[in-house]
């Protein structure tokens, strides 16, 4: 694995890898990896001759500054976890390309904050799109920043971020680059939480109450056999506003939901009926805040 810092350092290496017809694996990051990133690298390792891994913590993203200020850098720790991946796999794995590209803000953004703005109609319309104004156009600037830079053939996304897909889905179709989006299931911790690089800010009372999210969305798969959308909603925000009531939480930690809406696992438009889902069926996303900390997860019904 090599770090490349430096932007036209890392188109150089992209140019002589295309020279070679070599196909290139793009895995975008904020960095603060956990094994749900590390299943993509090894992903992009398996299916492709080059792998970038980029670890940068995009400003323009963050509608909120003391968000991004807590949102964790741990580059030294980062590439270490990249290494005894890479370790952990093999020869074959040894044997490829693998480019950690981990640029500064002015790097990135050499004449300051872009101006281009993207928009992609209903899809950013639901959930997260109305509660973070400007945050998936920030996704979509940076995203296609790097899919420029490293002419990737693949990418790599967590579903855990499931609106981040349709978005990046939106912006291929928009752009007409012609890179296979790969969506890569949510690696969850033995006790059901979603991995996610802001679960090191719960306290450890926190993370002890927060597999009750994914327990209550297993629930709530279950009941999807027999009760209507709509019920399944109700339960799911109610179970979770009144965990607290029921169970022993210390220090008055309680689950605050801001969302869950059972949506068209490709339009993201919320269904009323489990029969108007399309092709990719319908899945269930929330958002909820424990501990000062805003969780989001996924079930697919
Ligand atoms: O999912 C993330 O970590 C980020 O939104 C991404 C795709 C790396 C863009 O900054």
């Amino acid at each position: 694995m090599k770090q490349i810092l430096k932007a036209a350092e890392l188109q150089q290496a992209v140019a002589e890898a295309k020279e070679k017809g070599l196909e290139i694996g793009l895995v975008p990051t904020m960095g603060a990896l956990h094994e749900g990133h590390l299943s993509l690298i090894e992903r992009a390792l398996k299916e492709n001759d080059v792998v970038v891994v980029s670890l940068f913590v995009n400003p323009i993203q963050f509608n909120n500054k003391e968000d991004l200020e807590k949102y964790p850098r741990t580059i030294e720790a980062d590439l270490d976890l990249i290494n005894g991946l890479v370790s952990r796999m093999g020869s074959e794995a040894k044997a490829k390309e693998l480019y950690a590209f981990t640029p500064t803000v002015d790097e990135m953004y050499p004449n300051g904050e872009p101006k281009e703005v993207y928009h992609f109609g209903p899809v950013e319309e639901v959930m997260e799109g109305p509660r973070r104004p400007g945050h998936f156009s920030g996704v979509a600037v940076v995203v296609r920043r790097l899919f420029d830079l490293s002419q990737p053939r693949r990418a790599y996304f967590g579903e855990k971020d499931y609106q981040q897909i349709a978005v990046i889905r939106a912006l291929l179709e928009q752009i007409k680059y012609p890179i296979e989006l790969v969506p890569c299931p949510i690696v969850r911790a033995d006790d059901g939480l979603a991995l996610s690089s802001r679960n090191m800010r719960l306290s450890p009372a926190a993370r002890a109450m927060a597999p009750a999210i994914y327990a209550t969305l297993e629930q709530a798969a279950e009941m999807a056999e027999y009760e209507e959308v709509d019920d399944v909603k109700e339960w799911v925000l109610d179970t979770l506003a009144s965990y607290h009531e029921v169970n022993d939480c210390p220090d008055g930690l309680r689950f605050e939901p801001e969302y869950f809406e059972i949506v068209d696992a490709r339009t993201l438009q919320p269904i009323a009926n489990w029969d108007e889902a399309g092709d990719l069926g319908a899945v269930g996303c929330i958002a909820v805040w424990l501990d000062g900390v805003r969780l989001i997860d996924i079930v697919k019904f």
